[in-house]
């Protein structure tokens, strides 16, 4: 069984809205495994919620609470774990996440990504300006840093079981 012979963490990157919460829930649910969200682990240690951590701390405070969280996460148990978009972007967190787990890029077009996130305002970046806008320019600015990822999964309109299925083939 894939769950059982699975030796490291599987990690889940990608820009926000492309689903890596809820397909990393229902990943881990068919492989027997435990999951895990980095967003809502750093608001169980910090009491701040990203948003918060973004508007009352600003963005390097949050990052560096990130970057130490992410690193214990994945020297932790075999487990999915989603992580907030942009932790996978810093050069170390990237290095230390491709050497003790398996990365898993989900990748969906910006259009798909404005849509998902506008049903729900949790994100300190999309506040102002043109979400589109802002997350156009940070899928140019991720992209080379998302393609070094173990593993790509496209993840457009279809729905999440598919690309749960897509990622279990990937690991077989
Ligand atoms: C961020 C993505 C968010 C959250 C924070 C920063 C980013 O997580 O960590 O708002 O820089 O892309 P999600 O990808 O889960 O929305």
């Amino acid at each position: 069984e894939l769950g059982k012979r699975l030796d490291r963490p599987v990690v889940l990157v990608g820009l926000m809205g492309v689903g890596k919460s809820t397909v990393g829930r229902r990943l881990a649910k068919r492989l027997g495994l435990s999951f895990v969200d980095s967003d809502s682990a750093i608001e169980d240690a910090a009491g701040y919620s990203p948003a918060e951590m973004f508007e009352r701390f600003g963005e390097k405070d949050f990052r560096d609470g990130e970057r130490r969280l992410v690193a214990r996460l994945v020297e932790g148990d075999v487990r999915i774990i989603a992580t907030g978009g942009g932790a996978y972007v810093d050069p170390s967190t990237r290095q230390l996440l491709n050497e003790r787990a398996i990365t898993v890029w989900l990748d969906a077009p910006v259009d798909v990504l404005a849509e998902r996130t506008s049903r729900r305002d949790t994100r300190a970046q999309l506040r102002n300006g043109d979400p589109k806008c802002t997350l156009e320019k940070l899928s140019k600015e991720r992209r080379p840093s998302y393609e070094k990822a173990h593993i790509h999964v496209k993840s457009g309109e279809g729905a999440h079981k598919e690309v749960v299925e897509a990622i279990i083939e990937a690991l077989e």
